[in-house]
């Protein structure tokens, strides 16, 4: 067999967000595959990083009133805390937000401007004109076209399922702001995909045997279309300052590469770094025969089905037409299920990997369980958690433990440690007579299953070969052999057998239980396992360790506890660390609350929307459009006195403002100007948001925010409560 020279890289996991079980779907199962392939004996490189840029990062850093860099830099400690806890082995991870990743940026934007792939147009786009900032589609939200329900997303309504675009929605409102979006137009950079040499390579590249997954290519076939009538439309790959991510080149800061750009180069970046790091550590890895043409290496890429036109289509272009090499394989999977549905916040099955960690499950549980439910194809996979607690107990602990747990003991305590003869044949006696030869035997079948990513049929080969050695355990009952003198020799070689059995099994299961095999490998006394060890055998002689407990079982109470811990997690419930602070965390810019269809005490329910785009569904905790009058309860609004107000310079909407909430004063930065002239305000009650997380804005820190109506037409109307009210009064 000829050493395999294998880059490997699973999707970078947004900065913007916590690791879940179903990101795990993807680092676990490409884990295992990077363990096999290191076990086999091949050169292999796993690396991976945080995707930090973006309006998602940037928006959410400046309602938590600290720097983007700050932010990721956070976020990257969580993701790497949680990959370590469950034992994911990335060689390198690091983030895109790096000198090499905008090297490689740059390098690879020049080269296919130099090909003249790159085009400028016009485009117009939602402009949220109080925050100054163009919106993705995904922060603005408006009354259904269909059925009239409020604050759906600009894709869908979430009450009657139709679909429209967001320039469809009714009353549309920026959730970032509340104001009422406008489209504008600004020149925008193009990846020319249409262009004839992209349409041919890609034709090619992704029928290509091998490239992609059957199912795959036949995606790839309709989205390029038939031929002469191509589908393909440019890819837009420039976003508009202020933005979170690196300026393109020549734009003097006023453009930037779109996220997507720089995300998949940041595999690129990250493994340079890693060579990097490796030379100074002594170990030379020829950075270009993984990244250039020409070179007997392979570039594989683990992804989900959802970011698979990016990872089919974009990035091979790019790469191609810059004179890089092309991915060599790019292994889509489905979607993670729960329960047979969708990952739920309310039903509390979105579940963050640090509560996995944190209610105490043992990672290598998941790690089995995904394995045991893994296949080749990019087809859902569902934990079901009843399943999970019945297979983890009955395979894991019932089955693999439990032959070493019966059979180490009598060695350590009757034969000072020391492994005996095999029994004749392999495993001896009935009804396993060539037990052991078999085991060895099926290592290239299962070897052949863990490289084509059948992880569960592999379990399952495991686990009917453990299956017969539990078989042939009880069949020989060492235990009672133990109570009957003449049976001595006996007694150790059926133990023998056994243990070896069980190391044949650890083998085989270390690129899932890469934990569970580091104690069975220091319980054996044995060197680290390879693959070719499945040839070898504990000799007679071999001195072993005492048994040390290597895995607990399972108790339902468990799951269901993890699952009450993620449920509580909910915006309005005491929110655990870590969770999306829904009211707190992200207060309107202006520090005014301005709202479409003019319902002022509507107003404080938007901004839970501004959260929702951290994850690409986040689930509502009420109904869809309705909060809970606990939600609603967690937002303090009081009566307060304008005790000051005055012009903000160098800001055209913003007027800074000084409240008097009964003896507390509060600063905040109020988008009124246009409405208001700063000294009229002075004296007068309004409501403001008391427990706003304070904000850092460019002009100083907000404290808080107003509350005023508007409607479709011009004007911004500030709320006073009547006579009577004084500063400090609660509003409920
Ligand atoms: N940042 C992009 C990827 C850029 S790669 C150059 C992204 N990030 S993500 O955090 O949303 O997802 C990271 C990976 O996890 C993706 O491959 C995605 O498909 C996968 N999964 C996210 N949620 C998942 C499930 N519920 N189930 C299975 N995989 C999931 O996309
Ligand atoms: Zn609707």
């Amino acid at each position: 067999m000829s050493r395999r020279r294998i880059l490997v890289t699973s999707a970078l996991p947004y900065a913007n967000g916590s690791i879940h079980l179903g990101h795990l779907v993807e680092y676990i199962q490409t884990d295992i595959w990077v363990r096999f392939q290191r076990m086999q004996g091949h050169e292999i490189h796993y690396v991976g990083a945080d995707d930090t840029h973006g309006t998602p990062v940037m928006l959410r850093a400046e309602g938590e009133g600290v720097t983007p860099e700050a932010l990721i830099e956070r976020v990257w400690h969580e993701h790497k805390r949680d990959f370590d806890a469950f034992l994911v082995g990335f060689d390198h991870y690091y983030t895109t937000n790096s000198p090499e990743n905008r090297a490689y940026c740059e390098q690879i934007y020049g080269a296919l401007q130099a090909t003249g792939l790159i085009a400028r147009r016009p485009v117009e786009q939602f402009f949220d004109p109080v925050r100054e900032l163009f919106l993705p589609d995904r922060y603005i939200k408006g009354e259904c076209p269909k059925c009239g329900a409020k604050d759906q997303y600009g894709d869908s309504c979430e009450t009657c399922g139709a679909t429209y675009s967001p320039t469809d929605l009714v009353n549309p409102y920026s959730t970032v702001s509340g104001a009422a979006p406008v489209r504008r137009e600004s020149e925008h950079f193009f990846f020319r995909l249409s262009d004839p040499r992209c349409e041919a390579f890609l034709r090619a590249w992704t029928q290509q045997q091998g490239h992609l997954q059957p199912e795959a290519a036949n995606k790839m076939l309709e989205w390029l279309g038939e031929p002469g009538e191509p589908k393909l439309a440019d890819w837009d790959i420039s976003r508009d300052a202020p933005y979170f991510g690196f300026p393109i080149p020549g734009t003097e800061g006023a453009k930037f590469f779109y996220v997507w750009l720089d995300a998949p180069v940041g595999y690129f970046a990250s493994f340079a770094r890693h060579v990097e790091r490796r030379a100074a550590e002594g170990v030379s890895i020829e950075l270009d025969h993984f990244l250039r043409p020409g070179h007997d290496t392979e570039l594989i890429h683990f992804i989900g089905k959802d970011i698979l036109y990016f990872h089919a289509l974009f990035w091979p272009a790019m790469l191609e037409h810059a004179g890089y090499r092309t991915p060599s394989r790019v292994f889509a999977h489905g979607f993670l299920t729960v329960n047979g549905e969708k990952m739920s916040k309310s039903r509390g099955t979105f579940i963050t990997a640090a509560s996995y960690i944190t209610q105490g499950l043992d990672p290598e549980w998941l790690r089995y369980y995904y394995a045991a439910k893994l296949n080749a194809t990019m087809e859902d996979i569902d934990l079901n958690l009843a399943d999970f607690c019945a297979r983890v107990n009955s395979d894991l602990v019932g089955k693999y433990v439990n032959i070493a747990s019966r059979c180490a003991g009598f060695i350590v305590k009757r034969f000072d440690g020391r492994i005996g003869t095999m029994a004749h044949g392999g495993a001896g006696a009935a009804p396993c007579p060539t037990l052991l030869d078999d085991m060895r035997a099926a290592q290239g079948s299962i070897a052949a299953l863990y490289d084509a990513r059948e992880f569960g049929k592999a379990m399952r080969e495991v686990m009917a070969l453990a299956d017969r050695a539990n078989q042939y355990v009880d069949h020989e009952k060492p235990w009672e052999l133990a109570r009957q003198p003449d049976q001595e020799a006996r007694l150790h070689e059926v133990c023998s057998t056994a243990l070896n059995l069980f190391r044949l099994l650890t083998l085989y299961l270390k690129p899932v239980l890469p934990r569970v095999a580091r104690d069975v490998e220091a319980f054996l006394s044995i060197p680290p396992l390879v693959w070719a060890d499945a040839t070898s055998i504990l000799a007679p002689g071999h001195v072993i360790e005492p048994y040390r407990h290597l895995l607990q079982r399972v108790d339902a109470k468990q799951t269901e506890a993890l699952v009450a811990a993620n449920r509580e997690n909910l915006p309005g419930s005491g929110a655990a660390p870590g969770a999306p602070a829904a009211i707190a965390r992200t207060g309107p810019d202006a520090s005014v609350a301005t709202k479409a269809v003019g319902k002022a005490t509507a107003t404080p329910a938007t901004p839970s929307a501004a959260t929702a785009p951290a994850t690409k569904s986040a689930p509502a905790a009420a109904p869809p459009g309705q909060l809970t009058i606990d939600e609603f309860a967690r937002v303090d609004l009081r009566i307060a006195r304008i005790a000051s107000a005055e012009q903000v310079e160098g800001a055209d909407k913003l007027v800074r403002i000084t409240l008097d909430l009964g003896g507390e004063t509060r600063t905040v930065f109020a988008g009124i100007k246009s409405a208001y002239a700063p000294e009229t305000l002075v004296g007068r009650l309004t409501v403001m948001v008391a427990n706003l997380a304070p904000r850092k804005m460019k002009f100083g820190v907000s404290e808080g925010m107003i509350l005023a109506a508007s409607g479709e037409g011009p004007g911004i109307f500030l709320l006073s409560p009547d006579d009577g009210a004084l500063p400090g009064m609660k509003v409920k």
